[in-house]
């Protein structure tokens, strides 16, 4: 599809990081873009800079999501693009020091993570179904949506967040394939080590560390490569059904 003036896009997760980059991405090439995020004050900050709209939003719940997508609508009609970057990362060993991992942890990872995403897509793609085709072959809209290269390769302390990524990866495809006679089309990306907010809040030190284990290019990835990564799924119209990485060549290993 082209992104246009009249292309409205909905990017959960844009109050900070990739989400935000991604929002700024999809403006910069004339999108109206609504910021879904649980965080009021920073949402509404990045939506007043882009000349966009902030709808709070906890995608962990359906009223919450449903009203979230009204308003967005309200404001610049069906989305054509929905890109799912809201996430948490805690850290729980399967055994730590405590004893075994806390299922209400686990359960909380998954139900942002994964059943968020999932939720929003759905309820995204119902709306986009019903609109009108953007041209000949019948295309409808696209999601993206955030794994990790935790989907393949979790760190210790990395169980919930990698399942979470790894059920990202997994409904991929068959998420395209259940929307395909619509014409809305499903993509993830898997990003590398990124250099968010809070990726910048760790010492020096360890960000030069975390940059040294990217063959190339040694450092970490611009929050604005993921959102230019974004724009060229959405522009790319044969893209569909899987994960690209986005890493640097990163392989994380285990010491
Ligand atoms: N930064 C990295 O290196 C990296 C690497 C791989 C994957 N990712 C993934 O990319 C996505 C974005 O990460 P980031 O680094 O930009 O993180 P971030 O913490 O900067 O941004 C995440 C945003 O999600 C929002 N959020 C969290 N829970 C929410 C909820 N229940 N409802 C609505 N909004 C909620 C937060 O308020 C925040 O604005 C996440 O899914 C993360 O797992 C990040």
């Amino acid at each position: 599809m082209q992104i246009t003036q009249n292309t409205a896009a909905i990017v959960t997760g844009a109050a900070s990081g990739l989400g935000e980059a991604t929002a700024r991405a999809l403006a910069g090439k004339g999108a109206k873009v609504a910021i879904l995020d649980r965080d009021a004050e920073r949402g509404e900050q990045v939506a007043s800079a882009i000349g966009g709209v902030f709808c709070q939003t906890d995608v962990t719940s359906d009223d919450s999501v449903a009203a979230a997508l009204e308003k967005a609508r309200a404001a610049h009609g069906q989305e054509r693009i929905c890109v799912n970057c809201a996430g948490i990362a805690p850290a729980s060993k399967t055994v730590g020091k405590d004893g075994p991992h806390p299922m209400a942890l686990f359960q909380q990872v998954i139900d942002v993570n994964l059943v968020g995403t999932m939720r929003v897509m759905s309820r995204s793609a119902a709306g986009m179904a019903q609109a009108e085709p953007l041209d000949g072959q019948g295309e409808r809209g696209i999601v993206v949506n955030t794994a990790s290269v935790a989907a393949y390769e979790g760190q210790i302390g990395q169980a919930a967040y990698a399942a979470s990524k790894g059920g990202i990866v997994g409904l991929t495809l068959p998420a395209a394939r259940d929307l395909a006679r619509t014409g809305v089309r499903v993509m993830a990306i898997a990003p590398g080590i990124f250099g968010t907010p809070m990726l910048r809040g760790l010492p020096e030190d360890v960000q030069d560390s975390l940059a040294q284990q990217v063959p190339f290019p040694v450092r970490l990835g611009e929050p604005e490569e993921f959102g230019a990564l974004v724009c060229f799924m959405a522009e790319t119209s044969y893209m569909n059904g899987t994960v690209i990485r986005l890493d640097g060549a990163i392989r994380m290993g285990m010491k």
